[in-house]
């Protein structure tokens, strides 16, 4: 085991690797943290948001004092009985997102947490992934990708007029599509790769300054995707994780509801990997 710090790549390979890496040599940006104000208002705007995920995840943050900000199509904008902020919106229409955010100023002001849970599940026959016409790969990556990029853009204008004190963190829900080509899924499938690339840029470029984006995908215990067993207490406890950690950790989260952050590859729903499916078309089958 290495003991001292230096440059050597296994040793960097063991910061990022190591999933709860919590190190950064580059202690002084975090100087401000003692020195900016102790208080600031915690809000969290989760968008497309709805009974499973969206509630579990307002439900945590709501525990922890946070003002919950929700957005999604069938919503109608304004406050709730139970005083949640309740907002209109179609993430088919990129457009959008900025008034979103506006809203969301209007009534409280700058979100320091943003969840980007929306997406569009459209699909192919399995062995035609290239039958989809262009209209529904660009339906399906408006939502997943294009909306969550100006969600992510308009995330860190507000980050950065947030006190020095403030948690921030941009959280997008991803699967495990980022890493396996399931057979059947591919439009849906190219949002979920772009949004991982877009975090891992995000992060590396804003994550040393106290702005962190994370791409969280979650996983049975055997690292299949957890499908419809999807659980939004799950998410609500590890996205508050997430959200207050001090520092930016690994950029790719899997967990799993009873175990936590887990590194996985991908798999399939019948726990087959990338090098399973390519042997399969050599002929080998699965
Ligand atoms: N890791 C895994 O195995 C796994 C499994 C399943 C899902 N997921 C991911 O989890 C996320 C959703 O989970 P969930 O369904 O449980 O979440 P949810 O918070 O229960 O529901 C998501 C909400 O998004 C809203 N939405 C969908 N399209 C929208 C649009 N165009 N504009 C605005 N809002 C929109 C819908 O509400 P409205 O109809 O009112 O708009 C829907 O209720 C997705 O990103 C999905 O890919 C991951």
């Amino acid at each position: 085991m290495k003991t001292s710090l230096t440059y050597s790549g296994s040793y960097m390979e063991s910061i990022y690797n190591n999933v709860e890496t919590n190190i950064n040599l580059a202690w002084w940006r975090y100087f401000p943290l003692f020195t900016g104000a102790m208080s600031y208002a915690k809000i969290i705007l989760i968008v497309g948001a709805g009974p499973r995920l969206g509630a579990g995840i307002a439900s945590k943050f709501r525990e922890g004092g946070y003002k919950v900000a929700l957005a999604a199509r069938s919503l109608t904008t304004g406050l709730s009985a139970e005083g949640t902020l309740e907002i209109k919106v179609d993430l088919a229409d990129p457009t959008s997102v900025p008034q979103m955010f506006e809203t969301v100023k209007q009534f409280w002001g700058i979100p320091n947490v943003v969840v980007y849970n929306g997406a569009n599940r459209l699909l192919t026959p399995p062995d035609d992934p290239f039958s989809a016409s262009l209209e529904t790969i660009t339906a399906s990556r408006t939502v997943g990708f294009d909306s969550a990029y100006v969600t992510a853009q308009e995330a860190l204008r507000g980050f950065q007029q947030l006190s020095s004190f403030a948690a921030k963190a941009f959280i997008y829900t991803g699967n495990t599509l980022n890493q396996i080509a399931i057979p059947g899924v591919s439009p849906f499938a190219y949002g979920k790769v772009s949004a991982a690339m877009m975090i891992e840029y995000a992060a590396n470029a804003y994550g040393g300054r106290r702005c962190k984006f994370y791409y969280v995908d979650e996983r049975l215990e055997d690292g299949r995707p957890a499908g419809e067993d999807l659980d939004g207490v799950a998410h609500g406890k590890i996205y508050w994780e997430l959200a207050h950690e001090l520092v930016q950790s690994k950029w790719l989260v899997t967990f799993t509801k009873e175990g936590g952050r887990r590194e996985f590859i991908g798999k399939d729903f019948d726990g087959y990997t990338r090098e399973d499916h390519f042997l399969n078309m050599k002929g080998f089958g699965l």
